[in-house]
């Protein structure tokens, strides 16, 4: 089998006359876990629905599993394991019906669907669960039996839009630990994730996407260096006059500054010798922290700090 798993060129996704997708390129190789990241209306679920055969590709290529993507796409479909946005569970059934009526989707006997049920809803901590009825779950074990379900059919592309999305942080500890698990496995997976931290941890490699395109690509730690510098300082309680004089003053470093709130964010390398000299010119207020830069920092660099509808 190829390497690649997802190859898509100048995707385009269409409501109408909006462009909700602009000719986007990718590709997600074997085995990898792959990021789709970017604000509300990034364009990320709409391409998605069209790795998943949902939806129709608008114009551009799409290929999954070596297969054209499009709604008829059954020989893709089987292969896919699916934990869309919104959990689409049947309240009205039971944790374990949820499971094996999906299993039957994907062609298991009711023995196996049984068995693999069983498995996946002790892989996901739910087994104490499995005959309650899902109305009667939490929003973490709803997402969690969302994403046993969709390992029923043994999918060879886990595709995860926004799994951990309003879980506490037990229950995203555990979810990352199976995507890991999953991962070692040779499970090829496409994430989504407002979380930074979370793609941080958990991409290989990564996207960006706003209003539909696609802003950088790279893995975590190359983006964080090429973006926005491995360092920065961050200064709160910062007036305009401060931090006019601050960034004025750090013209001449290999540094560059951005401003959130009221603090002053200082990024790039040589952080020592920058804090040194702002001491030394009295420019520094008494608080501030230096700390890794992160993918949170790049993602607001890329897409900016404006809120979005
Ligand atoms: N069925 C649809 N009909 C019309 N417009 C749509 C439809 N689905 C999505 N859109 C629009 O396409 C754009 C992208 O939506 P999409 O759901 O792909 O964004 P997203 O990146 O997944 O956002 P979020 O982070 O909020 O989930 C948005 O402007 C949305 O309103
Ligand atoms: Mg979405």
């Amino acid at each position: 089998m190829s390497d690649t798993v997802v190859m898509a060129k100048r995707l385009v996704k269409r409501f109408g006359a909006f462009e909700a997708v602009r000719g986007i390129d990718f590709t997600i190789a074997l085995g990898e876990c792959f990021g789709l990241l970017g604000p509300n209306g990034a364009g990320k679920s709409s391409t998605i629905r069209m790795i998943c055969c949902l939806t129709d590709v608008s114009q551009g290529t799409l290929t999954v599993l070596g297969w054209p993507a499009h709604p008829g796409q059954r020989a893709v479909k089987r292969q896919l394991g699916v934990v869309a946005q919104d959990d689409n569970l049947d309240p009205s059934l039971t944790v374990r019906e949820n499971t094996e009526i999906h299993g039957r989707f994907y062609g298991l006997d009711s023995c196996e669907a049984r068995r693999r049920s069983d498995e996946l809803l002790a892989f996901m901590q739910l087994e104490g669960r499995a005959n309650e009825q899902v109305r009667a779950l939490s929003g973490g074990m709803r997402r969690r039996l969302v994403i046993a379900r969709a390992l029923m059919g043994n999918p060879r592309l886990l595709i995860l839009d926004e799994p951990t999305t309003g879980l506490d942080p037990q229950a995203r500890l555990l979810v990352w630990g199976k995507i890991n698990e999953l991962k070692r496995q040779g499970v090829t997976i496409l994430l989504t994730t407002h979380y930074m931290d979370e793609a941080e941890r958990l991409c290989d490699q990564l996207v960006v996407v706003d209003h539909g395109e696609i802003l950088e690509r790279g893995s975590p730690g190359d983006l964080i260096h090429r973006v926005v510098g491995d360092d920065c300082l961050e200064v709160p309680g910062v007036d305009e006059r401060q931090a006019r004089a601050m960034a004025q003053f750090l013209d001449d470093y290999p540094v560059w500054t951005d401003r959130q709130a009221d603090s002053l964010l200082v990024y790039g390398g040589q952080m020592d010798e920058v804090i040194d000299q702002l001491h030394w010119k009295n420019l520094l207020p008494r608080t501030y922290y230096r700390r890794r830069a992160s993918l949170e920092d790049v993602f607001l660099k890329l897409t900016g700090r404006e809120l979005r509808d």
